[in-house]
């Protein structure tokens, strides 16, 4: 892999918005970082949709395959929200999604740009293959649309600086698909973090272990290009709670992988298996593995995240505190439900209400950053800096 024609992205990232109307802080989150390397964080919220609180929202959906139609049915569920347009190339998918929403009488679309032309969403949710996200979700936001966008927000640099700008200029919502930290346990497990209830946090030891492979009539998953590789399709997810838990980004990653079971189907390039060790400052370690390798009825497979501090530790998947002193103790539940149904309501009240949401264009942004710092890492066998990859740039 090769760097990015660097200069610019770094300008844009520098500069990123800074015109009068569309000001952006240069902040970083990270104390290591110097400020020539700082990542740019949004000014001011969203515009909100101009309705009346009774009216419905009119929302339209790219992508109905095996997500999208899961996501299609948790936006069915939401009152004063109605399906008006379903679009993807496949017309299967397309048939079956029409079917599911058919009550809420959507048109059907084999162009998302036809879509967009069109009166008929005031929002877009993106839920196509990775490398189509930024593209299409700066498309949704620049038509004056709202947008919930899948994970990752993009697989290279130069489309997460180019998202972070869009929002910011379009004044829209955008939320990006990391579900998790809007629902039980792992809201509960990350405010009690924040509450200080294991003291300083300190080293998280993390895995995703899985059994099984991959869809194989779903081809873009085994393509790198396509998929941003399973660092940014599927580890994200991870990344971002390792994010909220430190406040911020990785200074350095060192990282190893490589592809060493799986092959099929043919053309296959993205890796199997692979260890990272991300340092987010002084004794604030994450060490985290992620395969596709593991054996169904081996011990020791599956997600762990585990989180160990100055005065205890906190199971994240489990929602489960252990204090150094006392006895173990669920974490707080709140907020209980599906997490996909509870961020897909999250977006409509923020799209009602002109807020960002709690996974918004810089948390997708930083999450996919670190899968980018990870990447590189990989690729180059060193140790990458954050600043390095602000600096020169990076794509799957
Ligand atoms: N947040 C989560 O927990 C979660 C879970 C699974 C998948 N995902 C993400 O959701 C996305 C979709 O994954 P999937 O498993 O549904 O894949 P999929 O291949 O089943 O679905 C993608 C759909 O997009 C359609 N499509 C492709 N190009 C299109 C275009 N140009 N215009 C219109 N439609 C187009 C395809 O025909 C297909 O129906 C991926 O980014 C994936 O990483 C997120």
């Amino acid at each position: 892999m090769t760097d990015q024609k660097s200069d610019l992205s770094r300008r844009h990232l520098l500069t990123a918005g800074m015109g009068a109307a569309s000001a952006v802080l240069l902040a970083s989150g990270c104390q290591a970082l110097r400020p020539a390397a700082a990542r740019p964080t949004l000014t001011g919220q969203p515009q909100p949709l101009d309705l009346a609180p009774d009216a419905d929202i009119r929302c339209g959906i790219i992508g109905v395959g095996g997500r999208g139609t899961g996501v299609l049915r948790a936006i069915h569920n939401v009152p004063k929200v109605r399906v008006t347009a379903v679009c993807d190339l496949n017309q299967e998918n397309l048939d079956r999604a029409m079917g599911i929403v058919a009550d809420d009488q959507p048109t059907a679309f084999g162009d998302y740009q036809q879509m967009l032309k069109s009166d008929l969403v005031d929002t877009v949710f993106v839920m196509t293959p990775c490398y189509l996200h930024a593209p299409m979700a700066i498309a949704v936001l620049e038509s004056g649309r709202h947008c919930y966008c899948e994970k990752p927000m993009a697989i290279n640099t130069r489309d997460l600086d180019r998202m972070v700008r869009t929002v910011q200029d379009t004044g829209k919502v955008l939320q990006v698909g990391t579900q998790l930290p809007h629902a039980s346990p792992w809201h509960g497990a990350i405010k009690a973090v924040h509450d200080g209830e294991i003291g300083e946090p300190v080293l998280i030891h993390a895995q995703r272990h899985n059994a099984g492979d991959l869809p194989h009539h779903i081809p873009w998953f085994f393509k790198r290009k396509l998929s941003g590789d399973t660092i940014l399709e599927q580890a994200v997810h991870e990344f971002d709670i390792f994010n909220a838990i430190f406040k911020g980004v990785p200074t350095q990653a060192s990282a190893s992988g490589g592809q060493a079971v799986l092959f099929d189907p043919p053309g296959r390039d993205i890796m199997d298996h692979y260890g990272l060790i991300l340092d987010y400052g002084k004794n604030q370690r994450v060490v985290y593995t992620h395969s596709w390798i593991a054996i169904p009825k081996a011990p020791h497979g599956g997600r762990v995240e585990m989180v160990y501090g100055t005065k205890g530790c906190v199971d994240v998947e489990a929602g489960m505190i252990y204090p150094r002193d006392g006895e173990p103790r669920k974490v707080n539940p709140e907020p209980a439900g599906d997490s996909t149904q509870v961020a897909v309501q999250n977006f409509f009240d923020c799209v009602r209400q002109g807020k960002h949401p709690l996974t918004d264009v810089i948390r997708g942004r930083d999450g996919a950053l670190v899968a980018l710092l990870g990447l590189k890492a990989i690729d180059t066998n060193r140790v990458v800096t954050m600043q390095e990859l602000l600096a020169k740039g990076y794509s799957a």
